[in-house]
């Protein structure tokens, strides 16, 4: 991108002159697209647009608590649906059901919020990727385009469809947000849940959350596109003296310019062992941490 400022200031003015004196309303997940675009519509037609977050209960920790403090300042819609998703969300292991299921509930809550409010117009944070990414056919990416919204928008507003992500944060900085946000892994729509190999329960939740905190701390200072933990499976340990049947984390980190293609990082053994020993010793329901060495191709980023 060659000039940021007149990007925001050409989105802030397709914006206006399709919204008019009409309301919009945005997902946000608290990434950095859907972040990006929310500042830059509140910037455009302010307290006429009608960001939306949807907890999931799916969601990394402290996340739904942040969101609130960065964006209560607008008319933020917060919509508490926990229960929700991980009752629908009982039985199933098949992980494109999985998001079947977590984006259409995501898409009813959302229909209902757009209706109570009567906006008009819809604004989406699909980056360049999204969209080649889903006419791959590769996986159904959560975004809510990707699913059919009966709800009727007079237009679809897609500020940063051709942007990719280094650019969309290098917006995301001139707009002052905050650097977690700026600097944001990506972070898949269905959430957790598409880190959890097979059914998802509470207790895994729970457990891959723990998780991810740990390696993303241990890994903060490592130059990468992402990095987390995964439940993969169950393996036998020993804690105590006593034999456990418990939960095999992975670790994922990698690096990548667009997620199309990705390596995975080198990590010294130090720091590997280090990771799981913590992970191991502060989380009792694991027995077993692994690091996975798969590029992408032949493996995606996601276990799911
Ligand atoms: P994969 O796993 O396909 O991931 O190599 C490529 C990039 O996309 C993210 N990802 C998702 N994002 N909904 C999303 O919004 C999804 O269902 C989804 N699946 C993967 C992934 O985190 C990576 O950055």
């Amino acid at each position: 991108m060659v000039n940021v400022e007149k990007f925001v200031e050409d989105a802030i003015n397709e914006i206006k002159e399709k919204v008019k004196d009409g309301k919009a309303i945005i997902a946000l997940s608290g990434g950095v697209d859907s972040s990006v675009c929310t500042m830059l519509a509140y910037k455009a037609i302010g307290s006429r647009l009608i960001p939306v977050f949807v907890d999931t209960g799916l969601m990394r920790e402290g996340e739904p608590e942040r969101i609130k403090e960065i964006f209560g300042n607008m008319n933020l819609v917060f919509v508490e649906a926990k229960d929700e998703f991980l009752n629908a969300l009982k039985g199933v292991d098949d992980p494109e059901e999985k998001r079947k299921i977590i984006g259409e509930l995501f898409v009813r809550i959302f229909e209902r919020i757009a209706e109570e409010n009567k906006a008009e117009y819809l604004i989406q944070g699909t980056i360049y990727p999204d969209i080649i990414e889903s006419q791959g056919g590769i996986k159904s990416h959560h975004n809510v385009g990707g699913f059919p919204i009966n709800y009727k928008f007079k237009d679809v507003i897609e500020p940063l469809r051709e942007l990719y992500k280094d650019e969309v944060r290098e917006v995301a900085r001139y707009l002052g947000l905050p650097k977690e946000i700026a600097e944001r892994m990506p972070f898949p729509g269905p959430g957790l849940a598409v880190r959890i190999v097979g059914e998802v329960t509470p207790e895994k939740v729970e457990v891959v959350r723990k998780a991810t905190k740990i390696v993303e701390e241990e890994l903060e200072d490592y130059d990468k596109w992402q990095c987390f933990a995964a439940l993969i499976g169950k393996a036998t340990g020993v804690k105590g003296d006593i034999r456990i049947w418990g939960y095999i984390i992975a670790v994922r980190a990698v690096s990548s310019r667009d997620g199309m293609t990705a390596d995975p990082l080198e990590i010294d053994y130090e720091k590997l062992r280090k990771i799981a020993l913590r992970i191991t010793a502060e989380i009792p329901e694991v027995s077993r941490v692994v690091y996975d060495v798969t590029p992408k191709p032949p493996s995606t980023i996601e276990y799911e």
